[in-house]
């Protein structure tokens, strides 16, 4: 079933230097998850936040932390991510060989968990496992940086897990990562999503914006 439209900053975009503040500021603007994308440099060429920085922010709020694990292996990480406060882990299926096992050991660990799908890969990969997520996550950049283009082609693959996910009767997070912007976030709600990740269109224009960006890109302003 289709949920209201929620927005889920990325903190990747944020000033590094102050990420405590930061968060406390896009959780007084409205943001409905905080999203926090972990690279480690091998399975996406660049490298930002491990568990000792979630660790760090969890007290700064109370929202939701939706953790986008971009790391390869990924279950030798997922209880130090659980303890740190993450609410949401979400994994890819190439980060590791059992993805079943990867979304179990998540709900073991009592997190939500969910599935990554990068830009390239068939809606098909979350057959067999959708009646366990929370969550699907639909790549439209590759992942690896902030910043970059949506990709139009992954439009479709939104329509077919809307479907897919309706189809179950549950309740499934449909969130879209990459290049969202004014233009782009009513596109992908159009097809389908519920869920927009955002880190350049929720920090652009410093503190002040972020509460509007926030609004605009859910649809309210
Ligand atoms: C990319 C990350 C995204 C990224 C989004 O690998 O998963 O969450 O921070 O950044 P924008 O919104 O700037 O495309
Ligand atoms: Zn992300």
């Amino acid at each position: 079933m289709r949920q209201n439209v929620r927005i889920a900053p990325s903190i990747l975009s944020a000033d590094f230097a102050s990420l405590g503040e930061e968060v406390r500021r896009i959780d007084a603007a409205g943001a409905d998850y905080i999203h926090v994308d972990v690279m480690d440099g091998h399975f996406v060429p660049n490298i930002t936040i491990g568990p000792g920085v979630v660790k760090a922010l969890r007290p700064h709020t109370k929202k939701t932390f939706d953790c986008h694990l971009m790391i390869s292996p990924v279950d030798p990480f997922l209880q130090d991510f659980s303890d740190s406060g993450a609410d949401i882990i979400t994994a890819h299926p190439e980060a590791g060989a059992h993805l079943h096992r990867t979304i179990q050991e998540i709900k073991r660990l009592g997190k939500k968990a969910g599935v990554v799908l990068n830009p390239a890969t068939h809606p098909s990969a979350v057959d067999y496992v959708i009646g366990d997520v929370d969550l699907i996550l639909v790549m439209s950049v590759n992942p690896g940086f902030g910043g970059q283009k949506f990709i139009h082609s992954q439009l479709d693959k939104i329509r077919v897990l809307r479907q897919k996910i309706d189809a179950t009767g549950r309740t499934i997070d449909l969130e879209v990562d990459g290049g969202i912007n004014f233009e782009t976030a009513p596109l992908a709600i159009a097809a389908g999503a519920d869920v927009l990740v955002a880190g350049t269109a929720t920090f652009t224009g410093g503190p002040s914006q972020y509460a509007a960006n926030i609004a605009r890109l859910r649809g309210q302003a």
